[in-house]
C-alpha cells in the first residue's frame, strides 16, 4: 500500500483525486501497489464532497505522517509551495508537481535534495500539461546534443490566436471569450504576457542544457499587441501567428525567448490549434521530433501528475537521475539571434517606399491588404536582430517611408 497526499484541491488537485479514483485499477497495477489518498490539504472546506473524509487544513499532518511516501503539490505559485516541498523532500517524501513557477525558480535545488535523500522530485505536468515531454527529454533523448526546442507552450493564448485567425475577431473579444470558457484567468497577465510560456521554456532549456536557465534572463513578449491586421497579413501570406517559446544552442552559445511568430504551413507547429500545445525538439543525431496534445485542462494535467506518482512509487528506493545543475546557464543576448522579420510600413508613396526597402534589404516579397491603402508589409532576410534593427532605422529616414507600424518574427 502506498499512501499519498495531495496539496491543493483546485482544478488540478481535484483532477488528481478523480484520476486516482476513476482509474484506480490501472494505476494500482502500473504502480504494483495499491495507492491510497491519505490527505488532501486545502484551506477551504468542501461540504458534500467525498474529499471531506481526507481533508486537512494543516500541512504538518502530511509532513509528520511517516506512512505518507509521495506528495502531490498542485498549489501553484512559489509561496508556500517552495517551503512545503523542501520540508517534505528533507523528510524523505517524494514530491510530484505541476507547479511551473516553482520548478522554474527552484527545480535544480529541489532535485538535488531529492538525490541526496534517494527519493524523487518529478514535474512532468509543469510543461505541456498532459503531453509527455520532460520524461522524453530526461530519459529518452539522451544520445543527442539538443540543438533546438520550439513550441506552442501556452494553451490559453493559442486558443485566442486560433480564434482571432479563424473568426476574424479582435484581441479584446477573444480574451473575453477565453475568460468565459475558463481558459484565461480573470487576471490573464501570466498567459497573455507570455510569463507562463517563459517558465516553461526555461524548464525545457534547463533540462536540455543541464544547468539553470534563469527565467529572468528569457526575453519575453506576449500577444497583447497582436491585432486583427497582423492576423490578416499573416493570412495573406499563408501564415498563422503563434506564441512560441524558443531555445536554441549553437557553437556560439544558447538563446531562449518567448515571442509571437508568423509561421507557415511548412512548420509542424502550424496545425497546433485551440488549447493544444505542440513542442518540436531537434537533436543533432535524432533530427526533429514533435510532441503534441492537450497542454492545459484538468484531466490531461492531472493524468500527467498521477503518472509521476506511479513513477515515484515504482522507484521507491531509487532516485531517478535528472541532470539539472544549479550553476547558471548564461544566455546570448537576444539581439544576436538570427531571424527574419515581417515589417509593416506606413507610406503615402508606395513605389518610392518599396524602392527604398529593396535598396536596403535586397529582393524582398511585398504584401498588401486591399483595405489598407497607406501601408504594405515585407519580410526581411534572415539576419541578427541588431543588424535588422540597424537597417530598419536607416529605412525610417528614406523618402516615401512615413513610419514603421510594427514587426513580428517570422520563419522563412
Ligand atoms: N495557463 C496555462 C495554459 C495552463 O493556458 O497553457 C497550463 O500550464
Amino acid at each position: 500500500m502506498a499512501k499519498i497526499a495531495i496539496m491543493g484541491y483546485g482544478t488540478v488537485g481535484s483532477g488528481v483525486y478523480e484520476v486516482i479514483k476513476v482509474n484506480q485499477n490501472i494505476v494500482n497495477t502500473k504502480a504494483k501497489e495499491d495507492i491510497e489518498i491519505q490527505y488532501v490539504l486545502d484551506s477551504r472546506d468542501f461540504p458534500g464532497d467525498p474529499v471531506e473524509e481526507v481533508l486537512t487544513h494543516d500541512f504538518n499532518d502530511i509532513l509528520n505522517d511517516d506512512e505518507v511516501s509521495v506528495v502531490v503539490e498542485v498549489m501553484g505559485g512559489v509561496k508556500p509551495a517552495y517551503e512545503f516541498t523542501k520540508a517534505l523532500l528533507l523528510k524523505g517524501k517524494s514530491v510530484c508537481t505541476s507547479n511551473k513557477e516553482l520548478v522554474a525558480a527552484h527545480g535544480a535545488e529541489l532535485i538535488k535534495i531529492a538525490e541526496e535523500k534517494n527519493i524523487n522530485y518529478l514535474f512532468e505536468a509543469s510543461v505541456g500539461g498532459g503531453i509527455p515531454i520532460l520524461r522524453p527529454l530526461i530519459s529518452s533523448i539522451t544520445a543527442d546534443k539538443i540543438q533546438e526546442i520550439k513550441g506552442v507552450l501556452n494553451g490559453t493564448t493559442n486558443y485566442m490566436l486560433t480564434k482571432m485567425s479563424k473568426e476574424g475577431l479582435e484581441y479584446d473579444d477573444v480574451l473575453k471569450d477565453a475568460q468565459n470558457k475558463g481558459y484565461a484567468e480573470r487576471n490573464p497577465t501570466a498567459d497573455v504576457e507570455g510569463y507562463d510560456a517563459c517558465r516553461k521554456i526555461s524548464i525545457l532549456m534547463s533540462l536540455a542544457l543541464e544547468a539553470q536557465v534563469d527565467y529572468n534572463d528569457v526575453m519575453t513578449e506576449g500577444i497583447t499587441n497582436i491585432t486583427k491586421t497582423d492576423i490578416d497579413y499573416a493570412k495573406a501570406m499563408g501564415k498563422v501567428i503563434k506564441l512560441l517559446g524558443v531555445g536554441k544552442t549553437t557553437k556560439e552559445g544558447s538563446w531562449a525567448f518567448v515571442a509571437p511568430f508568423m509561421i507557415g504551413e511548412d512548420s509542424p507547429l502550424y496545425m497546433v490549434n485551440d488549447v493544444f500545445n505542440g513542442i518540436c525538439v531537434t537533436g543533432n543525431m535524432l533530427g526533429q521530433v514533435m510532441f503534441y496534445g492537450r497542454g492545459a485542462g484538468k484531466e490531461a494535467t492531472a493524468a500527467a501528475v498521477v503518472s509521476d506518482v506511479v513513477d515515484a512509487i515504482k522507484h521507491k528506493n531509487t532516485h531517478v537521475i535528472i541532470n539539472w545543475a544549479e550553476e547558471k546557464q548564461e544566455l546570448m543576448p537576444m539581439d544576436s539571434f538570427k531571424t527574419s522579420r515581417f515589417v509593416r510600413v506606413e507610406s503615402y508613396d508606395k513605389p518610392k517606399a518599396k524602392k527604398a526597402v529593396s535598396d536596403i534589404f535586397g529582393d524582398v516579397k511585398f504584401t498588401e491588404l486591399p483595405e489598407l491603402e497607406d501601408e504594405f508589409g515585407f519580410i526581411t532576410p534572415k539576419a541578427a536582430e541588431f543588424e535588422t534593427d540597424r537597417l530598419l532605422s536607416s529605412l525610417l529616414s528614406c523618402e516615401g517611408i512615413e513610419n514603421i507600424l510594427g514587426t513580428l518574427i517570422t520563419e522563412e
